[in-house]
């Protein structure tokens, strides 16, 4: 960046010669540095605009796949937000929160590692299906599986 060694040089001569008015010279140059900053950061600025606006999507699109993955791979034992073998542990609000699985981090170790009679899907769904599937059932959580 040259403008502080212009301010430098500036200064430097003006130690020199007998400038009229030495602020008014600071003043040009950090008035110049302001714009070139400006300019400089406001593609920055767009371009994290844009990359969240985009990430919102893909979240609202997760939840989608969430679905998909849920009615090929859960809905056999959990249709409805039930659980048609151990009847007491539904997707339900009050379940997930009453057997601590009311958090994405709780549902996708169960999933991805399974529990008692609920198959590991670890190894048979992606990761990140897994997560979008943990989404999917704590928003229909909250929504009461309407
Ligand atoms: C073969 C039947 C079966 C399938 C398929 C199945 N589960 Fe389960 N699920 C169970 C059983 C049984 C439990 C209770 C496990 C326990 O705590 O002993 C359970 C528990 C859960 C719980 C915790 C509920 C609570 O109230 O504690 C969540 C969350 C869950 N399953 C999500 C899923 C998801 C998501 C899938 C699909 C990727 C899935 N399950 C597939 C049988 C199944």
């Amino acid at each position: 960046m040259g403008w502080w060694k212009n301010l430098l040089l500036m200064r430097l001569l003006s130690s020199q010669v007998d400038f009229p008015n030495e602020k008014f010279y600071f003043n040009i140059y950090t008035y110049k540095f302001r714009m070139s900053m400006k300019k400089f950061f406001a593609p920055f600025v767009l371009t994290v605009a844009a990359v969240l606006s985009l990430s919102n999507q893909v979240l609202a699109a997760d939840v989608e796949n969430g679905e998909r993955i849920f009615t090929a791979n859960c809905a056999a034992c959990h249709a409805g937000g039930n659980n048609v073998i151990m009847p007491e542990k539904t997707l339900k609000k009050d379940a997930l929160e009453a057997n601590g699985m009311n958090a994405v981090s709780a549902i996708t170790y169960q999933v991805t590692n399974g529990k008692n009679a609920m198959p590991a899907f670890g190894g048979r769904l992606s990761d990140s299906d897994i997560e979008d599937v943990a989404n999917y059932v704590l928003s229909q959580s909250e929504k009461n599986w309407d």
